[in-house]
């Protein structure tokens, strides 16, 4: 039996306060209750999926940095999206691939946001399903990582 792929769902800042934040723009489920479907997409797509969620930049390059053996990973990297170049460098250095997702359409917002420094180092980005971003962000990774086999 070949092992299953591990996909490491990554989370960065403000979006544990998801359900209660900015509720027009984000909606109203917990980042649980999106983990939640996550994990139930990642049973009928057979993936493992290992969720991680921090406000601090350098936790979220740690976690990153342990993502090494992950088949890939799933990341919002929050407002990170638009600032951090250390991000960047983490996820370019992992050579693991990586979906980006946002539940907003960062480029129907503020000029800021429509500029990703991770995007070019993802395979793709999806943005503005709201909670289904992740769940097609999963199933386009999954799709990439069953091609690459
Ligand atoms: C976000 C979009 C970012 O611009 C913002 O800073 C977030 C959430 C999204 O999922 O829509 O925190 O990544």
């Amino acid at each position: 039996m070949p092992e299953k792929m591990k996909i490491a769902v990554v989370n960065g800042p403000n979006l544990n306060m998801l359900g209660s934040r900015e509720v027009e723009t984000y909606g109203t489920l917990t980042l649980e209750a999106i983990n939640e479907t996550i994990r139930a997409e990642a049973a009928v797509l057979g993936v493992d999926v290992e969720f991680f969620q921090s406000n601090s930049e350098g936790v979220i390059i740690d976690f990153i940095q342990s993502c090494r053996s992950s088949s890939g990973i799933l990341i919002n990297p929050g407002a990170y999206t638009h600032t951090s170049v250390a991000i960047r460098d983490a996820l370019a250095a992992a050579a693991v691939p990586a979906v980006e997702v946002h539940l907003s359409n960062i480029h129907a917002r503020e000029e800021f946001r429509g500029h990703s420094y991770i995007a070019p180092v993802c395979v793709g980005q999806i943005s503005g399903f709201g909670p289904f971003s992740y769940i097609a962000g999963l199933r386009a990774l999954a799709d990439h990582l069953g091609r690459r086999r």
